[in-house]
Formats: C-alpha cells, sequence, structure tokens
C-alpha cells in the first residue's frame, strides 16, 4: 500500500515527467484566482455594469461540490436566481436540498453586495417552475458591511484548525450572524456534544464512501489539475482539499487508490478535534423555501466569521443520509425541523481556492 508521502512524491516527479499540462496550469490558475476573488469598485453608475457586478459577488457564494447550480435573471426592479438543474446531484442530494441552499447563499451575497452599490434587497422564494429567489433591489444608501468585505475572502477551508476556541464575543457576533427566519442555529462547543456529531459524521463518511454511485458522482466534480480547473471553472479542485494537481487521467487513478474509508474518517476525526466548534443550521420546515432561508443564514454566519478570521467547513455526512439525519434530530431534540447544514469553524490557513465560471456563463 502506498502512503501519502509516497503518492506525494510520485505525483511530484510525474508532474516532472509527465504532467506538463498541469503544471502549465500554475500561472492560469494564479491569475484565474485573482481575476475572481477580487473587490471592485461600488461606484458604477451604468445600471447594466452594476448588474453583472452583483452576479459576480454573487457567483462567489458556496455551492455544493462547487456546482454553481444557478442563473441569474436580471429583471426591470431586480435580479432573479434560477436553479441550473443540470447541475444538480442527484445521489448526494436526491431532493435538491443543497441546490436550494446554494441558491440562498447567492442570495446572500448578491443582497449583501446590492447595499454597497446603494441598493436595498429583498429576497423573495417563489415557488412555481421548480423554485427561485426574486430578489427585489430598491435604491438606498450605500453601505459596506463587514460581511460584504469579507466576500472575497471567505473560503471553504477543508485543512486543519488550531485547536483553540472562540471567545464569548465571538460566538455571539456568528450566532447573531446566523439567525434567520424559520432558521434555528445550534452552536456546540461542548467536546463531548462535539464528540457526538463526530460519531454520526464517522457514520455518514463510511456509508457515503462504500456507495459506489456516491463516489462515481464525486469524482464527476473533482477538478484534478490546474488546467482542468480552469478550463471548466467549477467544481472541487484537487489541492482545495490539500491533495497534489495531476492530469485528471493520474489523478484520477490516484483517487482511486488513496482516498478511503479510513484515512478520510481518521481526517474527520482529527478536524473535529481541531475546531472550535459545530454550527447546525437547521430548518423550521422542510421545504425549498426554508432551505433557500438557512443557505442565507449559513452565508452570513460563514462571511462574519471571515470578517473575525474564522474558517468553516462542512461535515454534511450525518444531514446528507435519511437515517443519520433522524439520528441528528434525536441526539440534537429537533422536533420538528430537518437540519440541513453541520459546520466546523476555528481558526487556521487558507487552502487554495476554488474558482468560479465567468459571470456570462450564469446570465439566464
Ligand atoms: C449546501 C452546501 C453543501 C456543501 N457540502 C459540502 C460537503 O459536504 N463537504 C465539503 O467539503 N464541502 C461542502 N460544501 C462546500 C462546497 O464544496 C464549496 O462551497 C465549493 O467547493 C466552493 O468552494 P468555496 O466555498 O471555497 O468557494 C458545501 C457547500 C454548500 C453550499
Amino acid at each position: 500500500m502506498l502512503t501519502r508521502r509516497r503518492f506525494l512524491t510520485t505525483s511530484v516527479t510525474a508532474c516532472g515527467l509527465l504532467g506538463l499540462q498541469a503544471c502549465s496550469g500554475e500561472t492560469d490558475y494564479a491569475e484565474a484566482v485573482a481575476r475572481i476573488w477580487r473587490h471592485s469598485a461600488t461606484t458604477l453608475d451604468d445600471a447594466a455594469a452594476r448588474t453583472l457586478e452583483l452576479v459576480r459577488y454573487a457567483t462567489l457564494a458556496p455551492s455544493s461540490h462547487n456546482t454553481q447550480c444557478w442563473k441569474f435573471r436580471p429583471g426591470g426592479d431586480g435580479i432573479s436566481i434560477l436553479p441550473d438543474f443540470d447541475r444538480r446531484c442527484p445521489v448526494v442530494d436526491p431532493d435538491d436540498h443543497h441546490l436550494f441552499v446554494s441558491l440562498g447563499c447567492a442570495a446572500e451575497n448578491l443582497i449583501q453586495a446590492a447595499a454597497a452599490f446603494g441598493q436595498h434587497g429583498e429576497a423573495r422564494f417563489v415557488s412555481a417552475a421548480g423554485g427561485s429567489v426574486d430578489i427585489a433591489l430598491t435604491p438606498a444608501t450605500a453601505q459596506r458591511s463587514p460581511l460584504f468585505e469579507a466576500i472575497p475572502n471567505r473560503q471553504t477551508t477543508r485543512g486543519d484548525f488550531d485547536g483553540q476556541p472562540l471567545d464569548r464575543e465571538e460566538l455571539g457576533l456568528l450566532a447573531q450572524a446566523g439567525r434567520g427566519e424559520g432558521v434555528q442555529l445550534l452552536l456546540l462547543t461542548e467536546r463531548q456534544a462535539m464528540e457526538a456529531m463526530l460519531e454520526l459524521v464517522i457514520q455518514g463518511n463510511t456509508a457515503q464512501i462504500r456507495d459506489p454511485a456516491f463516489i462515481r458522482e464525486l469524482k464527476t466534480w473533482i477538478r484534478f489539475g490546474e488546467a482542468e480547473a480552469v478550463a471548466l471553472g467549477d467544481g472541487l479542485f484537487a489541492r482545495s482539499s490539500g491533495n497534489p494537481a495531476l492530469p485528471r487521467w493520474l489523478g484520477s487513478r490516484m483517487f482511486d487508490l488513496f482516498f478511503s474509508e479510513q484515512a478520510e474518517n481518521d481526517k474527520y476525526a482529527r478536524q473535529v478535534r481541531n475546531s472550535a466548534g459545530i454550527a447546525v443550521f437547521v430548518s423550521a420546515v422542510n421545504d425549498a423555501a426554508h432551505w433557500m432561508a438557512v443557505g442565507r443564514a449559513f452565508e452570513r454566519f460563514a462571511l462574519q466569521a471571515t470578517a473575525l478570521g474564522v474558517r468553516t467547513a462542512h461535515l454534511n455526512q450525518p444531514v446528507e443520509l435519511p437515517g443519520l439525519r433522524a439520528q441528528v434530530s434525536d441526539y440534537l431534540g429537533l422536533k420538528p425541523g430537518r437540519p440541513d447544514l453541520v459546520i466546523r469553524f476555528g481558526r487556521g490557513a487558507e487552502m487554495p481556492r476554488a474558482l468560479r465560471r465567468p459571470v456570462a456563463a450564469v446570465i439566464a
């Protein structure tokens, strides 16, 4: 069995001998990161240009597997966010829960950005035609909030955290940011509760890794090399999860060899134990309107965390599987309510950034 260390050595050699395409992609990748993860001037007078900027900020939101499962339709008095069902993940997200949470995240970014550009945004979930989010925009005094400032710095950080707790004031700010109508946020910072959640994460992770359909779907969204990540502008970039960049043919084989239940479970155990806490988002009603509201609350939480220098990452395995989701509900005493997201948080180093598709690709 090859060790991870040997995997790294092998891949470095492979990069030199075989992976010229992946290696030369490094510059393009760095350029893409600089182009995507940036602020722009918020003084645009041209309405059409401003709309495109609001959409650009919205696309910086997180989405499940970085599918960017959204389309934006600018209208007379606002912008609608529509689901892009071509980008759904039927195995990990059969009821499109994550898809609608992702739309909520995009809506929150758009509303935070609108305020900076001098517009007040009101989001409304529309059930017709598969569900969408209408954001009505009206003129307001321009205000750059700390959450807006944090948008280009937020990332899903899959690395280790420093094991230090947050202080009460920081936890209070996170709790406030993560509030939402029809949304409950539970912050677990006691070790016993975190260990109980870890147990469920491990059960969920084990079940998912044993499911060939889950692995097949996951692999279609992994971008193993820089060139592939830049060309597609979506998906899970291998380096963002701490793995080396490789051409797809090689990365895919390495994944089959090294993505193991035991290694992943050990990593999650370590990472829960070096987190400051776990946040669980719960929707009061199990429907798309509430999932969207959860997405908005979660994104505010993630932006507030970023503003405090705190990082976030997902531990959603137990809420992705109905049987385990019921156990999460029982453990947390949720009746009614659907646990939607499980998020670890703490301080840690930045990881390589995930990319985005260009704005033109997401305009409906
Ligand atoms: C609804 C939802 C579910 C997600 N689930 C997971 C997950 O289970 N594991 C994980 O590592 N990341 C998860 N993510 C994070 C995405 O993979 C991440 O947002 C995406 O890759 C883009 O990266 P970024 O957040 O750094 O911009 C999820 C994000 C959303 C919005």
